[in-house]
Parts: structure tokens; C-alpha cells; sequence
């Protein structure tokens, strides 16, 4: 078996940056609750013109550069992504047609969160049995569109971004060294898009009702979030026969700076050994884990061989994750 390495990542972040102190003004909260609660000071807000694909392809070209690969090598197109530029055909299809990637095969993950993590556990599939040499994976999200900016429950929480990566199938030790996702569908409700799909098709009456907006049960996702992060995370140490030690670096999704808090205390990892940016970002979904893994590769803060651990929770329940040797 081959192994799926990461040769290049790339990260996108719209220009606009919304503060907590710009959502005083929009809702009823205060900067105050909102730092204290998620730790979130500000976030991003792609412009008008702005499309879930620009951000995934912005991203991507940055990957591709650090790579040194040229669209026309990628067999694999995959975006994790909730907030496509349509309902289909796949935004995934719009990135290969911007970057001219005419070989590729291309498709979306709808996973919520966990989307970048269950795509990057597909494409390793494709990689590790040689039916594909390099894969662009790519979590991209417009969450601004999808939020009710009049819900402070939420609205405070998410921002808008893309990252990605380059994986090559390679031999040797380096690459990933094991995936693991999971779900769990009867929780669905908890957070989720109630319209426009066959649910509740498209209706002026479903606008009124603010159906096309993010719904979430924030005390309960906060708790299956912390039980699931920590679960997944030691699932992948013991298939691999590892401990908290060998990690180098753990890039968990960046929902709540409390969550990730938590999770950090209960696994016990020592002082920097979770990479956090959700201050700056937000909770960006999909785009969250390869934002901060992209950041921190940028910053020189991951060398050949560290062990890594993306780990991901999010809407569907859906959670997994992904440890690397780099
Ligand atoms: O990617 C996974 C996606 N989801 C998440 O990661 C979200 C997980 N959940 C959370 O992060 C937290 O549950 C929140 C940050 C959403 C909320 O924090 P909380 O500590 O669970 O607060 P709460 O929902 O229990 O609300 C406490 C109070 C309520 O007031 P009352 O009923 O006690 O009077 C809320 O109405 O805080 C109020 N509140 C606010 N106050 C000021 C809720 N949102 C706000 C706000 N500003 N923005």
C-alpha cells in the first residue's frame, strides 16, 4: 500500500473582518459574553462577490504552489463543504473547471464540520490503492449566508474561509497513518439547515419561518462535541499504538475555545500541543482544520516526521480523524 502524503497545503480568508464589537451593534450581546463563551474575538465575512468556490480555489492555488504541481497532475477533486455555491451540481465541479484541472474527478462531502476530515478520509482511500497519484482536499465554507444574523445564539459564532491540501501517494513511512469517521444520524436536529431541500421545498412562507438558516441546540452540541473530539482522538492513538507523547501537534475543529479547552484537558496534552485559532477565525466548519493546519505549516511549526492528528466533530453527528506522519 501506498502511503497519502501531504505535500502542499494552502489557506484562503476573506478580507472583511467582523468584531465582536460590530455585533454589538447588530444584535443583543456584548463583546464581553462573546469572548468569554467561545473565545472568539473576531471573524471573516466573504464579500458579495465572493463564491465558496473562490475561497476553495484561492486556497487550493496556494497548496498547488507550495506542491509544485500544476492543476493539469490532479486525478481527485474533494470538498468538504455545507455551503456550496449551489445546491448542486458539486462546488467541487466549479473548482476544477476555475483551476483546469480537466483529469480530476470531483465531488462534495456534506459532513457538516467534519466535512474536510471525512474528505481527506476519502481521497486516502483513492491514493493508498494506487487509483490515484494526487488529490487536491479542500474544506471550503460561506457560513455568513446561511446564518440568521437576527439569532445572537448563533451569529456570533461563525465565520467564512477555505483551506487545502495537496496529497501525493508516496512510498515510505510518511503520510496518513490511519482515518477514522464516524456518525451518528439520530441526532440530526441538533444542527442543521431546515430548508431549502425536499423537506421543505422552496416557499415564501419557509423564508418567514427563517427555514433557509443555521439551527443549532448550542448546550447539547457543546457536550457530544467535547465526548466525541476526545473519543475519536484516542480511537486513533490506540490503532496506532501511540500516546498523547508522540503527538506533535492535535488540530481539533475550531468550534468554542470552551470545547477545545475541554478536550485539551481531558486528553492531558501539554502547554501548545493543540493548535487553536478560532479567536481570529471563528468556527469556520469544513474550512477550520485545514485553516489552522495551513497557518501553522506557514509558521514552520510542523517538520518531516511530527506526528499530527486532525479531529473533527460536527452536524449530522458526524466526527473522525485523521493522524499523519509528516
Ligand atoms: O461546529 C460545531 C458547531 N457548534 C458549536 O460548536 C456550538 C457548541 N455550543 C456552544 O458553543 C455554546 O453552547 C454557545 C456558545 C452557543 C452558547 O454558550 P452557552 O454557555 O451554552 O450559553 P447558553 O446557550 O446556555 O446561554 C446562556 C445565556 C442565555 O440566557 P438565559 O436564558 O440564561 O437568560 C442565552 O439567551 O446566554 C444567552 N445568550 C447570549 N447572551 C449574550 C445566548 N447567546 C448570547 C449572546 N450574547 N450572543
Amino acid at each position: 500500500m501506498k502511503k497519502a502524503r501531504i505535500i502542499g497545503t494552502g489557506s484562503y480568508l476573506p478580507e472583511k473582518i467582523l468584531t465582536n464589537f460590530d455585533l454589538e451593534k447588530m444584535v443583543d450581546t456584548t463583546n464581553e459574553w462573546v469572548t468569554a463563551r467561545t473565545g472568539i474575538t473576531e471573524r471573516r465575512i466573504a464579500a458579495d462577490d465572493e463564491m465558496t468556490s473562490d475561497l476553495a480555489v484561492k486556497a487550493s492555488e496556494r497548496a498547488m504552489e507550495m506542491a509544485g504541481i500544476t492543476a493539469d497532475e490532479i486525478d481527485l477533486i474533494v470538498v468538504g463543504t455545507i455551503t456550496g455555491d449551489f445546491p448542486w451540481p458539486a462546488t467541487a465541479c466549479i473548482v476544477q473547471d476555475k483551476l483546469g484541472a480537466k483529469k480530476a474527478a470531483a465531488w462534495d462531502v456534506s459532513a457538516a464540520c467534519s466535512g474536510f476530515v471525512y474528505a481527506l478520509a476519502s481521497a486516502t482511500q483513492y491514493l493508498e490503492t494506487g487509483r490515484a497519484k494526487k488529490a487536491l482536499v479542500i474544506g471550503a465554507e460561506i457560513l455568513s449566508r446561511v446564518i440568521d444574523w437576527e439569532d445572537r445564539n448563533t451569529c456570533i459564532l461563525f465565520g467564512d474561509g477555505a483551506g487545502a491540501v495537496v496529497l501525493e501517494a508516496q512510498d515510505g513511512e510518511n503520510g496518513v497513518l490511519s482515518t477514522h469517521i464516524h456518525s451518528d444520524g439520530s441526532h440530526w436536529q441538533l444542527l442543521y439547515q431546515p430548508g431549502f431541500g425536499s423537506r421543505h421545498p422552496a416557499s415564501v412562507a419557509g423564508i418567514e419561518e427563517r427555514l433557509p438558516f443555521l439551527h443549532m441546540a448550542g448546550n447539547e452540541v457543546f457536550k457530544v462535541a467535547v465526548r466525541s473530539l476526545y473519543d475519536v482522538a484516542n480511537e486513533a492513538l490506540n490503532a496506532n499504538d501511540m500516546t498523547v507523547d508522540d503527538l506533535h501537534l492535535l488540530f481539533p475543529h475550531q468550534a468554542n475555545r470552551r470545547i477545545l479547552d475541554a478536550v485539551n484537558k481531558r486528553l492531558g496534552l501539554r502547554d501548545g500541543q493543540m493548535y487553536v485559532n478560532v479567536g481570529l477565525c471563528g468556527n469556520t466548519s469544513g474550512a477550520s482544520i485545514p485553516l489552522a493546519l495551513d497557518e501553522a505549516n506557514r509558521k514552520g511549526l510542523i517538520s518531516e516526521g511530527d506526528v499530527v492528528m486532525l479531529d473533527a466533530f460536527g452536524g449530522g453527528f458526524t466526527w473522525g480523524s485523521v493522524l499523519l506522519r509528516w
